[in-house]
């Protein structure tokens, strides 16, 4: 295989600055759930690597648990169908649920897994993104911690893939064109 790096058109965010603004988030997290106890939901599987990371930079312990949604497929154009994977093993009756994703697109996938969540009777739902895109005035969502706002450019690298390739660059950046040709 190629070296991954040649497929990159540009670079948006470096490991150095993806890592420093998750400490930021993680700062603002625990400072905003001091004394309740938080259970951290990823969406399987762009959210890998953001979960890994935010909760190292948190300093003190959390629960973790995992859904799998998919809305995707393998292009780049939501679908629009949204499917649950796999569900929680937790309960989250009661509980301070907070969605961890790598990126709002549409913002299909989180409306829909938020709904569905709440339904659940949990004490509190809110989000964290890393990154969210601008179409998502498209489905009002309130999200309360965002990495980072970027143009409406397909990404990929840091979890977020291409056809379920290049989850494993440690930035994030857009594709080169003879990628998808
Ligand atoms: C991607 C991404 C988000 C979602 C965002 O997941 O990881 O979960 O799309 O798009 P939306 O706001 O338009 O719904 P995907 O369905 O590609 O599955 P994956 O995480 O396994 O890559
Ligand atoms: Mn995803
Ligand atoms: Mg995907």
């Amino acid at each position: 295989a190629e070296h991954m790096g040649d497929d990159l058109a540009e670079v948006l965010f470096t490991e150095e600055q993806i890592q420093a603004r998750l400490a930021e988030l993680a700062e603002q997290i625990w400072t905003d759930y001091q004394g309740k106890d938080v259970l951290l939901v990823g969406v399987l599987k762009g959210a890998v690597m953001v979960m890994a990371d935010l909760m190292r930079h948190l300093p003190g312990s959390v629960e973790m648990d995992w859904m799998a949604i998919s809305s995707y497929g393998s292009g780049t154009k939501s679908s629009g169908v949204v499917r649950i994977l796999k569900d929680l093993d937790t309960d989250i009756s009661g509980r301070h649920v907070l969605i961890v994703e790598d990126i709002i697109d549409s913002g299909l996938t989180l409306s829909w897994t938020r709904a569905n969540l709440e339904s659940r009777g949990p004490a509190s739902v809110e989000i964290c993104t890393l990154l969210r895109k601008p179409d998502v005035v498209k489905v009002p969502i309130d999200v309360r911690y965002v990495g980072f706002d970027i143009p409406n450019e397909f990404v990929v690298g840091y979890g977020l893939d291409y056809a379920e390739r290049f989850r494993n660059l440690r930035s994030i950046g857009t594709l080169a064109p003879k990628v998808y040709s």
